[in-house]
């Protein structure tokens, strides 16, 4: 029998991955962070000296690149055997990310990566098609989203909390341009996918979502 799925989808900034990471540790689950592939995938084009416009060089790096994932409390990430994890979380990895994660060549081949995680006791997974292309059939859904306002705030404070310089104008222009991007791709677009709960998060605190989150599996 398929493992459970739980599927978590959103804009970015709307606490997705806090909310998948605790919850996937609290029901002892699996945790796909399908954003980190994307996002593995625009460092690896990056490196390579492709151009991000460039789509069937930017297939090929897909095609080509080994990924190794360890989700202890914090999540981490190996491209071709080299720790990736610090240059996952910049806006400049985030646009590059949204921007090959547009092209429907690109997102065929990393389906397959995806899906392989769907592994028995069960698995969180968090992204922007998650319920609605790679596990249309998981048991649970939710789509998880908050205010472009609150949204670009949380992620200035994750920023300077990490000790990254950051503009709180620039980061809300860059996070509403990103939310335009992947809503207005042809493929797989964000979209609040069939039979999913819809959470505001706006004006909840973390542990309320996780909670609320967490009690639907239970
Ligand atoms: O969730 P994130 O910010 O790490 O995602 C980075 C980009 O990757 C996001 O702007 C769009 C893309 N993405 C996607 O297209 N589909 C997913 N399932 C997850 C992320």
């Amino acid at each position: 029998m398929n493992a459970p799925v739980l599927t978590l989808d959103g804009p970015s900034g709307a606490g997705k991955g806090t909310v998948s990471r605790t919850v996937a540790s609290l029901l002892g689950w699996h945790y796909l962070d399908s954003g980190s592939i994307y996002r593995a995938l625009a460092i690896a084009v990056l490196q390579a000296g492709v151009a991000l416009d460039d789509v069937a060089a930017v297939t090929d790096v897909a095609h080509g690149m080994s990924l190794a994932f360890d989700c202890d409390s914090e999540l981490s990430v190996w491209l071709n055997g080299v720790d990736i994890t610090l240059q996952l979380g910049t806006e400049t990895t985030g646009k590059a990310a949204s921007i090959v994660a547009a092209y429907p060549d690109v997102r065929a081949v990393l389906l397959q990566k995806q899906k392989k995680f769907r592994q028995q006791p069960g698995l969180v997974a968090d992204g922007r098609d998650m319920g609605s292309v790679v596990f249309p059939d998981a048991q649970y859904k939710v789509y998880l989203t908050a205010n472009a306002e609150t949204r670009a705030l949380r992620r200035y404070k994750q920023l300077i909390e990490k000790g990254i310089d950051a503009n709180l104008l620039q980061i809300t222009q860059e996070v509403e341009e990103r939310d335009r991007r992947d809503r207005e791709r042809a493929t797989a677009p964000l979209t609040v996918p069939d039979g999913a709960i819809y959470i505001d998060s706006s004006n909840m605190t973390i542990q309320d979502v996780i909670d609320r989150v967490t009690a639907l599996v239970r």
